[in-house]
C-alpha cells in the first residue's frame, strides 16, 4: 500500500512518540539508587535522536503483522544503540562533546559514569527481551540471538575496534572500510529489521528473513555513508552532535577516502539498492519505502 508524504510524516511522529513512551517505561526511574547512574542513563536515552532502529523493528513487523507486540524488542534495540553512542563519544574513542543536542554523557557526568551507563543499557536490552517475551521462549531466544550477534565482537563492537585501528592509516583498504560500515552500523540496522520480521506472520520463512537482512545491509551502508557526508558538510547545531570530527580525528571514512562527491554517489546508490530490496519484500512496505527515501535525503 502506498502512503502519502503527509501520512508518512504523521506516522513517523506517532511512532516516535510511542517509542519514547515505551523507553520511558522501560528505563529505571531517575531516583532509583544510585541516582547518578539512572539519571545519566535517562540523559543519554531521552535526549532524543531519530529513533531509526526501533522504527525499523515496528515497520518490519508491520510488513506481515501478527498479534505480537514488537515494542519491547524495539526498545531493546534502542538501548543497545544508545549505549553504543555513549561509548563511541568517550575520550578514548571519538572524543565527542555533543550528542542528540545535549552534552555527551561523559561531559554531563564523568567518564566512569558514561562507561557504566553503557554497561547498564547493554544489559537492560537483554533483560527486556527475556521479560517481555518469556511466554514465547522460542521467540525470546531467537530475538536474543539476533541482537547479541549484531551487538557482539564480530559485528558492532568489532566494527568499532577496526574503526579505531584504521585511524591515521595512510593507505586504508576500501574493502576494510565497507566491512567497518557493515559491522559498526549496518549490523544493528539489519538486526532491527530481522527482529521485526521474526515477530511477524512470516517469521518462520527463511527466504523472507534473508530478503529482509539483505535490505538492511544496503540501508545500513547508505546510512553510514550519509553520516560520513554529514560530518563533513553539516553544522553541529543541525546534527545535534559534534560535526567535522572525522577529518581532524584522522578517521577513515567514505569522505576522507573517496572524497565528498564519490561518498554522496555511494550513498545514493546504496539508497536505491535498499529501495529495490524493500520492494521485493512484498507485504505492507509503503511506510518502509518512504522511510528509506527520507533517510536518503536526511540533513541530520
Ligand atoms: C549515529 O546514529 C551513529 C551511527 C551509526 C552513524 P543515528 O544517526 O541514528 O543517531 P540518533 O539515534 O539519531 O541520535
Ligand atoms: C558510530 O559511528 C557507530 C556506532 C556508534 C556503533 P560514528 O562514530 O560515525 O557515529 P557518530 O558520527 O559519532 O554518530
Ligand atoms: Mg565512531
Ligand atoms: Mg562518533
Ligand atoms: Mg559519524
Amino acid at each position: 500500500m502506498t502512503i502519502t508524504p503527509t501520512q508518512f510524516h504523521d506516522l513517523m511522529l506517532r511512532r516516535r512518540s510511542e517509542i519514547e513512551n515505551a523507553l520511558d517505561q522501560a528505563l529505571p526511574t531517575a531516583d532509583t539508587p544510585p541516582p547518578q547512574l539512572h539519571e545519566a542513563m535517562r540523559h543519554s536515552v531521552q535526549a532524543g535522536g531519530k529513533r531509526l532502529r526501533p522504527t525499523l523493528v515496528l515497520a518490519a513487523h508491520e510488513l506481515f503483522p501478527s498479534p505480537r507486540n514488537p515494542m519491547p524488542a524495539a526498545v531493546a534495540v534502542e538501548c543497545i544503540h544508545s549505549y553504543s553512542l555513549v561509548h563511541d563519544d568517550l575520550p578514548a574513542m571519538d572524543d565527542s562533546t555533543l550528542r542528540r543536542g545535549q552534552p555527551t554523557c561523559h561531559v554531563a557526568y564523568d567518564e566512569a559514569t558514561a562507561i557504566l551507563v553503557g554497561d547498564a543499557l547493554l544489559t537492560l536490552a537483554f533483560q527486556i527481551l527475556a521479560d517481555s517475551y518469556h511466554d514465547e521462549p522460542t521467540l525470546s531466544v531467537a530475538l536474543s540471538r539476533v541482537l547479541s550477534k549484531a551487538a557482539g565482537s564480530a559485528q558492532l563492537i568489532g566494527g568499532q575496534m577496526d574503526d579505531l585501528l584504521a585511524e591515521n592509516d595512510p593507505d586504508p583498504d576500501p574493502d576494510l572500510l565497507a566491512s567497518i560500515h557493515s559491522r559498526k552500523t549496518a549490523a544493528l540496522i539489519i538486526a532491527s529489521l530481522e527482529m521485526g520480521a521474526l515477530m511477524g506472520e512470516r517469521g518462520n520463512d527463511e527466504e523472507f528473513i534473508a530478503l529482509t537482512r539483505n535490505m538492511g545491509l544496503s540501508l545500513g551502508q547508505a546510512f553510514q555513508a550519509i553520516d560520513d557526508v554529514l560530518d563533513a558538510t553539516a553544522l553541529s547545531d543541525q546534527l545535534g552532535k559534534s560535526a567535522d570530527q572525522d577529518g581532524p580525528g584522522g578517521k577513515c571514512t567514505l569522505v576522507t577516502y573517496h572524497g565528498l562527491e564519490e561518498a554522496k554517489r555511494i550513498a545514493a546508490q546504496r539508497t536505491e539498492e535498499a529501495k529495490e530490496a524493500c520492494r521485493k519484500l512484498g507485504g505492507d512496505h509503503g511506510f518502509l519505502l518512504q522511510l528509506i527515501e527520507w533517510l536518503g535525503s536526511r540533513d541530520h
